[in-house]
């Protein structure tokens, strides 16, 4: 606890100092001995602003001490980067093929969206409530995902990975029924590829997802009540109740998609908040941070800086926002506006930043250069990492990304730019490539998707 307080004064007077007119751009931070991390922080830091009309969910990192169940074999820093760069490759793939689809007209280009992301390297977790009575289930979040889905039961040890609560089990509750198949939204199921055909004779309407890392999910298409918070349900919640998973044991619950086709949370219960939700990721894994349904009002968005939100032909999941500069200890990293054409995705699953060649390396080589004191490593896991035994604090540049319409955000210093004393950003392909927003420069910040208003708002020191 005095550890985590001297934390707080240390990085809250160094942030009111940038926010007096600090003109160097840097910010000394503890090194890493003395961040805190094996309790849970119980006290929350969410500050969504009263009145709002939203519906808020706290939400954890799956490998932190918040976890609900929290587990104690987590994947090693190298394996968490594979995990990270493999969900990428298969995000950028697919949003490239879908730009191409339209570039060259090219009838010959098939998308599989019934592909998601990968979802073994998804961190943050919410607990909502299934069913009636209300089961608790802990679900992975996934914007790179639309459909929903959980373990039920029946299902054997070897259709099901073993997970920490009890499967959800659908004859125990009242409001629980399978989608049929003549039904519009079974229909619009198939048509978006995520269909698994029709049993028992027209009354099942069947899901199957395959995940870019060959992870699996296949049940029926199901209709229930969802408690995002007490008092507040979403009826007619559709959602996968999977009777057959494949791929990595763990231990959660299920996964809420929250991708920008017609069978994400966030498009089902558009009617009521807009089609917009937000979410803010902790500092640090020993805090929690939330996600909430539903835009501030438009009257109110005080403490957002918007940027045009732009979204992929025919890949209705992704959401794409267009960098026009970075900024690395007050000053910009020179590159031509070509360098960002092919714009960002935002992505709560993916960990590292990608960024496309040429602005990378000129990110690097600036970073590099403000980071010259302290030790740089051997090319490992990434390319710029640090040594900083012997050090008490480092001082690390502010970076500032810029997006178009001119809105610029700081990341948090340290736990936005750096992973492990690492610069959380790697290469992603050519500048006409889409790269990615990862999670963690997005900490701290709260990042609000609100497509139903064509925009993306990032509000600084949420969480
Ligand atoms: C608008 O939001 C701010 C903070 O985000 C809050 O302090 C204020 O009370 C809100 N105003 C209204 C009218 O809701
Ligand atoms: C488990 O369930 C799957 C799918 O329902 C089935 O194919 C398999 O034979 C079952 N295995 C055992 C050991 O019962
Ligand atoms: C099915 O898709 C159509 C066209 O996109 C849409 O208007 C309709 O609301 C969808 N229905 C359901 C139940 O998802
Ligand atoms: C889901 O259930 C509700 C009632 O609980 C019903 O009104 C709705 O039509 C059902 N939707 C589908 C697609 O089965
Ligand atoms: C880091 O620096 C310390 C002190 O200079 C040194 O003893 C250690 O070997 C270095 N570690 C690595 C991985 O280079
Ligand atoms: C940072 O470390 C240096 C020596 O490494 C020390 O002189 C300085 O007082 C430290 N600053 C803070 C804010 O802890």
């Amino acid at each position: 606890m005095a550890s985590r307080l001297l934390v707080c004064i240390i990085l809250c007077s160094y942030y009111h100092i940038a926010h007096g007119g600090d003109k160097h751009g840097f910010v000394a931070v503890p090194t890493r001995s003395s961040e805190p991390g094996a309790v849970c922080s119980s006290t929350s830091r969410e500050k969504l602003e009263p009145g709002r009309a939203t519906v808020s969910l706290p939400l954890v990192h799956r490998h932190g001490p918040c976890a609900p169940s929290h587990s104690t074999d987590q994947p090693s820093f190298t394996e968490r980067l594979r995990r990270s760069r493999a969900r990428a490759k298969n995000i950028m793939s697919r949003a490239s093929k879908g730009m191409a689809g339209t570039r060259d007209d090219a009838s010959s280009v098939t998308i599989p969206t019934h592909l998601g992301g990968s979802v073994d390297s998804l961190e943050y977790v919410v607990t909502v409530g299934l069913g009636t009575p209300a089961v608790p289930q802990v679900l992975l979040m996934d914007t790179g995902s639309d459909l929903s889905w959980v373990q039920c039961a029946p299902c054997n040890s070897t259709a099901c990975y073993p997970q920490n609560d009890p499967l959800f089990d659908p004859s125990k509750s009242s409001t629980y029924a399978p989608v049929p198949c003549h039904t519009d939204a079974c229909r619009n199921l198939t048509g978006d590829d995520y269909g698994n055909g029709c049993t028992s004779g027209g009354a099942q309407c069947g899901y199957a997802i395959t995940y870019g890392d060959g992870s699996q999910t296949r049940g029926v298409y199901s209709n229930e009540t969802l408690a995002l918070a007490p008092g507040v349900t979403v009826r007619g919640f559709r959602f996968g109740c999977g009777h057959d998973q494949r791929g990595p044991n763990d231990k959660y619950d299920g996964l809420v998609g929250l991708g920008g086709a017609p069978e994400s949370l966030v498009v089902q219960t558009s009617s009521v908040y807009g089609g917009a939700f937000s979410y803010c990721l902790p500092a640090q894994n020993s805090e929690a941070g939330f996600l909430a349904l539903g835009a501030p009002s438009a009257a109110n968005t005080s403490g957002f800086a918007f940027t045009l939100m732009s979204r992929i032909p025919d890949v209705a999941t992704f959401y794409v926002v267009t960098l026009t500069g970075i900024a690395v200890g007050g000053k910009q990293i020179d590159v031509p506006p070509s360098a960002f054409l092919g714009g960002m995705i935002l992505d709560s699953g993916t960990v590292v930043t990608q960024l496309q060649h040429t602005a990378y390396t000129a990110l690097q080589a600036a970073f590099r250069k403000a980071m010259a004191a302290y030790p740089l490593l051997p090319n490992g896991d990434l390319d710029t990492c640090y040594n900083f035994t012997g050090y008490s604090n480092v001082t690390v540049p502010k970076v500032a990304l810029t997006f178009s319409g001119g809105t610029t955000i700081d990341l948090d210093v340290p736990n936005g730019v750096l992973l492990q004393d690492c610069l959380a950003f790697q290469e992603s392909g050519p500048d006409d490539q889409p790269g990615i927003i990862g999670n963690v420069n997005q900490r701290t910040l709260e990042v609000l998707y609100d497509a139903g208003r064509g925009r993306v708002g990032f509000r600084a020191d949420a969480c």
